[in-house]
């Protein structure tokens, strides 16, 4: 019957609230048959556990995409190394302090460093950076999604200031996360880097996209059964979305409702976790970060990077805020923010332990 079965789904939620946890079956059912009504009833309950810790408070990110070389080949990735027609650039350390400068008098208090993994750069070049960045915004955070490196590294690029890495797993089922990547990647490996980045002391992000390729109830359950027991720091979930110029380019996007759902359910289940509502979310939908809030994220990652690289940093297709300035980002963020009654803090924003 449906109304029983509505009860249910309900009651699932409740059960996840409650005990933090669901068995994969279940995750399978919630999955599977949810609909608006469940929707709108995990949202409130994630907004409603995300105003209790953290107010009305968004944190902002000024995300710095440095480098858009990569070594990798992932076939959903718009940089990824097979990609001919993708214009290449790196940013050199002076134009990185210059996008901090630019970002610091904005009110940001984190800087995300993200790029391709790029041989390029040695740990002695990110030393420098980190520690230069350091040395002029004592009270800043400094956050890595560098991709994977070897303990030693994550190792010095800490010492040397960084506090967070954010390193999506992307998948937690090893048979689909040979259909996203090519082979010489590994999910192992993948797992191995996020558990030497919790052991080293990093506020530590894990991920994936909503709606790749090949995903399923299945995998979802396994994604969330898999942040249950990382318990990172923060998780990074978007919206796939094709790139023209990827093996991906004809498969459909991910889907705004089950992005916002999923959103609501890790708040439910990791009470206290950074969630952001991700700038692929605002691609799909004009209103997709707002939405992203309301189904209880708490943090924003604005573009901090020279206007003349962004569109470099094509991901995927039609990528948002890759024509704007800086200073209109921050302006639009706030306004976005306090038209759903939030607002935008200018602190570091660290996870907040019980
Ligand atoms: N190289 C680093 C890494 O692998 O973690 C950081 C950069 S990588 C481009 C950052 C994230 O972008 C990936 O973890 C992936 O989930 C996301 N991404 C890549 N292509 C995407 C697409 N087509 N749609 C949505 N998100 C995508
Ligand atoms: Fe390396 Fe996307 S394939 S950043």
């Amino acid at each position: 019957m449906e109304g029983e079965n509505e009860v249910e789904l309900i009651g699932l939620v409740d059960r996840l609230e409650a005990e933090g946890i669901l068995e994969k079956g279940e995750w399978i059912e919630l999955l599977e048959n949810y609909g608006e009504r469940e929707r709108e009833y995990a949202a409130r309950k994630a907004r409603k556990i995300a105003d209790d810790i953290y107010g009305k408070d968004i944190y902002i990110r000024g995300l710095i995409e440095f480098t858009n070389y990569c070594k990798n080949d992932c076939f959903y990735c718009g940089i990824r190394r097979g990609n001919q027609k993708a214009e290449r650039y790196r940013l050199s350390k002076e134009q990185i302090l210059s996008c901090c400068e630019s970002g610091w008098k904005l009110g940001f208090r984190t800087f995300v460093l993200q790029g391709g993994e790029d041989g390029y750069y040695a740990d002695e070049w990110y030393e420098d950076v980190i520690q230069s960045i350091k040395e002029l915004y004592p009270e800043c955070a400094i956050t890595l999604s560098i991709g994977e490196r070897s303990k030693k590294s994550y190792e010095r690029l800490y010492q040397a200031g960084a506090a967070r890495y954010l390193l999506r797993h992307e998948t937690a089922n090893e048979e689909h996360y040979g259909k996203l990547h090519p082979k010489e990647m590994s999910l192992k490996n993948r797992k191995k880097c996020l558990m030497e980045l919790k052991e080293i002391g990093y506020q530590t992000g894990c991920g994936f996209m909503v709606g790749s390729p090949f995903q399923s109830v299945e995998t979802l359950a396994e994604d969330m059964m898999f942040i249950h027991q990382l318990k990172p720091h923060m998780v990074g979930i978007g919206p796939f979305i094709p790139h023209e110029d990827t093996p991906f380019a004809k498969e459909p996007q991910g889907n705004l409702s089950l992005t916002l759902f999923l959103l609501s359910l890790i708040r439910i289940m990791e009470k206290r976790v950074l969630l952001p509502a991700t700038t692929a979310l605002g691609t799909i939908d004009p209103n997709g970060r707002e939405l992203g809030i309301l189904a209880g994220a708490n943090v924003i990652m604005p573009n901090l990077s020279p206007v003349n690289v962004r569109k470099k940093y094509m991901l995927y297709d039609n990528k948002i805020c890759t024509g704007e300035e800086a200073a209109e980002c921050r302006g639009c963020i706030d306004r976005r923010m306090e038209s759903i009654g939030y607002e935008i803090v200018c602190v570091r924003g660290d996870y907040k332990e019980a």
